[in-house]
């Protein structure tokens, strides 16, 4: 059987212009998924009510298929089938999000739901059982109501309530748990919570503040993360031995032409989207990046304003930040073209024009190798986990093969980035089943399983895609055809959709 398999390889290899790339030794492979886009049970046994059911419930129509996360794809009830699948596909861990509300109905640390602790107790000793690691998102968007409803991320009071939350998470789970993520793609948290109300770009909360609520959320979250990070670090590394870190999502930014201006844009889009985060946790210096708090006192000025609408971090805030990440997560799903677009100062003002840049989707998977370098250049490279990548079905419901494709180009893309000599120890697939895509319901299906919406019992059927992901963790060898690479399609094109303004 096994020199079976052997002839089968080497005449594809003989038959095609292939190049072989084995996985190196320390890559492990994932799938991952979240919460509120796959347990449903949204009131389920004590669970508090979270800013997305409130917001599906309240505002379907900023929902393109009207749907909500009430049962989504039943997790709640599914998640040994769940761990099933994973243990299928032969992955190394599987990365997961705790419902804050699930386990803290109020937001608060005082009140416990014995339920919720019950239910993430079940999946990790599970996935324990089954030698598959679990991989752990503190925060994957799903705040609980109550804190929304003193402010959300704008109220510093925040960063103190959520490491209280993750203080409970690390006492109840820590002991088995030894990857933890804080935060989970703060742009979506802070930006496209706050500038794109009434849309279906927006998420939850779905307010508008104008290109000063990010930069409030933002500092909120900054400093949730690195509190998070030194209480983990002082009270529970001693005796759980684990990792943290923080998932950051980043296309990557290619000038469109060889302009001087495109050049200068496309830095300014990857410092102000992606720099905004990971400059103040690995940078030298912390803090901001420093064209970004230059444009934006500019800006502020111009407008008006009696101060920088992006309050800079003081010395200390700097120190407390600084250094806080075992490990960078990042997901990344395309890249994208830039060219400048700069504008007069005008009120109200807004985070787009804050960057100042036009972007246009596009591109092929060779940006993931130039965004894994530029990482490694700016930051020393730290170590990486790519916590996402992945991309949405073409054609028919289960022989997804432009995912297989896609996969494969980013896959071989890493592993030259590996080669490069960017530190990356994971790589994880976006997602384990099609599940609820936010503002886009279940209109994208993004799953190596498909799943049955119109099912009660929500049945899970494998892809095409699930094959091609067990031969990779079982050979650990990736063959590609070398004019294969370039590959258009991917999730972020979709998020090009029109934008439905609601009246
Ligand atoms: C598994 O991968 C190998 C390359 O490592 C390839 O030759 C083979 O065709 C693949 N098998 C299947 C069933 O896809
Ligand atoms: C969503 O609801 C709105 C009004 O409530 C309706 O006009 C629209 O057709 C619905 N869309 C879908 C996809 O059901
Ligand atoms: C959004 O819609 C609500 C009512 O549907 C309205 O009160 C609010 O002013 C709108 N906000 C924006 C920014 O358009
Ligand atoms: C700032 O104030 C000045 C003086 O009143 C005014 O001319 C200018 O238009 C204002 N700038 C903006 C961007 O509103
Ligand atoms: C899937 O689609 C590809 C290309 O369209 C085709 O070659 C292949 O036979 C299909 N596989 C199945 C199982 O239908």
């Amino acid at each position: 059987m096994k020199f079976l398999t052997l002839f089968i390889f080497l005449i594809t290899l003989f038959n095609c212009d292939c190049e072989v790339l084995n996985l190196p030794a320390h890559l492990k492979i994932g799938v991952a998924t979240s919460s509120y886009q796959i347990e449903g049970g949204w009131d389920a046994n004590g669970k508090g009510e979270s800013i997305w059911d409130r917001y599906t419930h309240i505002k379907p129509s900023l929902i393109i298929d009207n749907s909500t996360g009430d049962v989504a794809c039943d997790s709640y009830n599914k998640w040994r089938t769940d761990i099933e699948m994973v243990k299928h596909l032969g992955v190394d861990f599987y990365r997961f999000s705790l419902s804050w509300p699930r386990i803290l109905p109020s937001g608060f640390s005082n009140t416990i739901n014995p339920d919720g602790v019950r239910y993430y107790n079940d999946i990790i000793n599970e996935l324990i059982k089954n030698r598959i690691e679990p991989l752990v998102t503190l925060y994957h968007w799903d705040l609980p109501q109550p804190l929304q409803d003193i402010g959300g991320f704008p109220n510093p009071i925040l960063a103190d309530y959520f490491q209280d939350y993750a203080k409970v998470a690390f006492e109840l789970f820590g002991d088995r748990v030894k990857r933890w993520i804080t935060f989970n793609e703060p742009p979506s948290i802070c930006v496209e919570s706050f500038e794109d109300a009434n849309t279906t770009a927006a998420k939850a909360p779905g307010f508008q503040s104008h290109g000063i609520g990010c930069y409030l959320c933002g500092k909120t979250l900054l400093m949730a993360h690195a509190k998070t990070y030194h209480l983990y670090d002082k009270m529970f590394r001693p005796q759980q031995e684990g990792k943290i870190g923080i998932s950051v999502n980043s296309p990557w930014y290619e000038p469109q032409t060889d302009s001087i201006d495109d050049k200068i844009a496309a830095e300014r889009a990857i410092q102000m989207n992606y720099g905004w985060w990971v400059h103040p946790i690995l940078s030298t210096t912390g803090g901001y990046p420093p064209l970004m708090q230059e444009r934006i006192d500019a800006l502020s000025k111009a407008q008006n304003f009696s101060r920088s609408r992006l309050p800079p971090l003081s010395e200390k805030e700097k120190r407390i930040i600084k250094g806080t990440a075992d490990f960078l997560g990042l997901n990344h799903y395309s890249s994208t073209y830039v060219t400048s677009g700069i504008t007069p100062p005008k009120n109200p003002p807004s985070f787009k024009e804050d960057v100042g840049v036009n972007i246009r989707y596009g591109g092929s998977a060779t940006g993931f190798r130039k965004l894994l370098n530029w990482i490694k250049e700016m930051y020393k490279n730290p170590l990486i986990y790519v916590t996402e990548n992945g991309v949405a079905d073409k054609g028919s419901a289960l022989n997804d093969t432009n995912r297989i494709t896609f996969l494969r180009n980013y896959m071989v893309q890493l592993l030259k980035a590996i080669e490069d000599g960017v530190n990356v120890e994971r790589y994880t697939i976006w997602s384990l089943m099609d599940n609820m895509e936010w503002s886009l319901g279940y209109t994208i299906k993004m799953g190596l399983y498909h799943v049955d919406f119109s099912d009660p019992g929500r049945t899970r059927t494998a892809k095409s895609s699930v094959e091609f992901v067990r031969n990779i963790t079982k050979n650990r060898r990736i063959v590609y055809e070398n004019e294969n690479v370039e590959n258009e399609n991917n999730r972020d094109n979709l998020f090009t959709f029109p934008i439905h303004l609601v009246q």
